[in-house]
């Protein structure tokens, strides 16, 4: 039985829509968790499906998972160092942030290589290479990771190219190091420093997250505590690229100023009617949207490639041509024959795609490839004439909780439907 969205396009949206915990800060958060020693709770998680992932391999490492509605309770007093098998990783690429919990704990680890959306290769020789500079001996064999942490040491990483994942598994790996570990070229973006915060409030040192050099003092344990995840730019700016098409003084709740900036200031500039209340904003779609003429994917603190797919469906209905540059993942455009098949006049060669916006888009049976280009379909499918069909649910459902919910509270027409 698959489930899929059906939504009458055109409808103006107002009203409240709040935004969720992130998703990318709080699936490394729970794999730190795996190094404290008692209880943590959350407040605030959200029923991502990445998530509930998470939790089923927190599980499998014996911890206990308690849930109820919004309140997470994990307790690793039990916690078992077992092989984290393919079956589970599969779902997750953000399975592979256990690694370097699980060496600092454990000083050994196996695990099956990691899966996630199909967004290009997604190698992991990064993590890899950064663990081998700190006397990881790693055996990759038959599709799994071997590590022996034992003459794990503290000291230098300089990471060859900057990667959020890697900078969080390595980050989490040197907490119970002796002594200081230095990690130079990492990435810096507001997960990282989300880590960072988690890690320190439950007893770590780790210093400079954010910036290019992060210092982690070791330390000898973690203790339990209650933590709360910030709101998730992406759905933030989801949400707002949604408002500045179709909303009528649309309120989001749960959005970070500065973590938005490059995106508000774009949509400033399309004369979308933007009113910022702390951390609310109301937009109001502007009446006509020029083309950006040139937008390229790029490391925090420039433009997100996760908002990519969602901010070419704004080009697609803007005036004028854009260029939009992908330089992160290689097949992140996906979503541009769907929104082809929508009216969109968008053309693709290697990196670059070009966009050239039309009056409007009208509804079509679509599929969704991965988390974000499904976003960018339901946002297309909202202000196109007519119906569209969006399958393939189940990548949306990672990283948006409910979305057909809470859209229907802003006055769209969306339905979750199953099919035989
Ligand atoms: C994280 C986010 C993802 C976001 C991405 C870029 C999470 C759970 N996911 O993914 O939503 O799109 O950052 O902002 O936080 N690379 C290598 N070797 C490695 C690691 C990465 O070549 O070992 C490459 C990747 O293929 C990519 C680039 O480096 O081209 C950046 O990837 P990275 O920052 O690692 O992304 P993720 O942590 O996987």
């Amino acid at each position: 039985m698959e489930e899929t969205y059906i939504i009458n396009g055109g409808r103006k949206l107002s009203g409240e829509i709040e935004v969720e915990a992130s998703k990318n800060a709080f699936l490394p958060v729970l794999a730190g968790s795996v190094l404290v020693d008692g209880e943590v709770e959350f407040l605030n998680t959200p029923e991502f499906s990445d998530i509930q992932n998470m939790c089923e391999i927190l599980k499998v490492l014996n911890i206990k998972v308690n849930r109820s509605g919004k309140y997470l309770k994990l307790n690793t007093e039990s916690i078992k160092n077992e092989k984290i098998t393919h079956d589970l990783t599969n779902k997750l690429r953000a399975s592979i942030f256990l690694l370097g919990p699980l060496l600092s704990k454990f000083k050994e680890a196996s695990i099956s290589y990691p899966g996630g959306c199909n967004i290009g290769t997604r190698p992991i020789d990064i993590h890899l290479s950064a663990f081998r500079s700190l006397g990881v001996k790693i055996v990759e064999k038959h599709g799994y990771i071997y590590c022996n942490a034992h003459n794990m040491k503290a000291g230098k990483v300089v990471f060859s190219s900057v990667s959020v994942g890697a900078t969080e598994s390595v980050m989490m790996s040197a907490i119970f190091l002796k002594g200081k570990t230095t990690l130079y070229n990492v990435a810096r973006e507001p997960e990282i420093r989300e880590l960072a915060r988690f890690l320190n409030e439950m007893g770590a040192v780790v210093r400079g997250a954010g910036g290019d050099i992060i210092e982690i003092e070791g330390v000898k344990k973690l203790h339990g505590g209650t933590f709360s995840v910030f709101p998730d730019r992406i759905v933030a700016g989801t949400h707002l690229i949604l408002g500045a098409l179709c909303g009528r003084k649309m309120e989001i709740k749960g959005v970070r100023k500065e973590d938005n900036q490059l995106l508000l200031n774009i949509l400033r500039e399309s004369a979308c009617e933007i009113e910022e209340k702390n951390d609310r904003m109301v937009i109001s779609a502007s009446e006509h949207i020029p083309a950006c003429r040139f937008l390229e994917t790029l490391p925090y603190p420039n433009f997100p490639t996760d908002l990519q797919p969602q901010f070419m469906v704004l080009e697609s209905v803007a005036n004028g041509t854009s260029v939009i540059k992908e330089n992160l993942f290689e097949n992140r455009f996906n979503h541009v024959m769907e929104l082809v098949k929508m009216g969109a006049d968008i053309f693709v060669k290697d990196r670059l795609a070009i966009v050239k916006g039309v009056e409007r888009l009208y509804g079509a049976d679509v599929s969704a490839s991965d988390l974000r280009a499904g976003a960018g379909l339901v946002i297309a499918g909202l202000i196109a004439d007519g119906y569209t069909t969006i399958h393939n649910l189940h990548y949306i459902d990672r990283g948006y909780e409910r979305l057909e919910e809470k859209l229907k509270l802003l006055g769209a027409d969306i339905k979750r439907v199953k099919i035989e």
